[in-house]
């Protein structure tokens, strides 16, 4: 009897943590990342000079209108990716996510990862 509780316990423990686990990729962005804006926003310039960028960099895995492949990557028009702030995904770029197949992009500079970020709400 008291090992059922034991064993249901941490089955229940199990579920809990894998729930939190549950990745949005913004989820753990420092407040002082998630609160900044995109400098170049206001520039008609930039999301066309994004474009070229994402095309170079991003799309062999995102697709050059950023749909995704339907599989592993993700599309980038998303209600997440809309609803995350400029710093969200500037921090997102800078950190990448090795583990499942997302490279950083911290080498390039960092006017070219807010003039993606231009290109992305372009599409929103
Ligand atoms: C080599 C393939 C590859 C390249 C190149 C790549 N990505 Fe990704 N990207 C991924 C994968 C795979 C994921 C999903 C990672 C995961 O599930 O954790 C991802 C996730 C993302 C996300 C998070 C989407 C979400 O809904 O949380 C964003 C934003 C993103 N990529 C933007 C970009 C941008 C911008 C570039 C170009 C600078 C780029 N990626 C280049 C493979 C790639």
């Amino acid at each position: 009897m008291r090992r059922w509780l034991i064993l249901t316990s941490l089955f229940a423990l199990v579920l809990g943590v894998a729930a939190a686990i549950e990745p949005s990729h913004f989820a753990g962005v420092p407040a002082k990342d998630h609160a900044r804006v995109n400098p170049m926003a206001d520039k008609p310039d930039a999301a066309t000079a994004g474009a070229s960028l994402f095309k170079a960099h991003c799309a062999e895995c995102h697709q050059a209108d950023a749909s995704g492949d339907g599989k592993k990557k993700p599309s980038l028009r998303t209600p997440q990716v809309k609803s995350a702030t400029d710093g969200d995904l500037e921090w997102f770029l800078r950190q990448g996510d090795l583990r499942h197949g997302m490279p950083s992009w911290s080498g390039i500079p960092q006017a070219q990862r807010w003039a993606i970020i231009s290109y992305l709400r372009s599409l929103q």
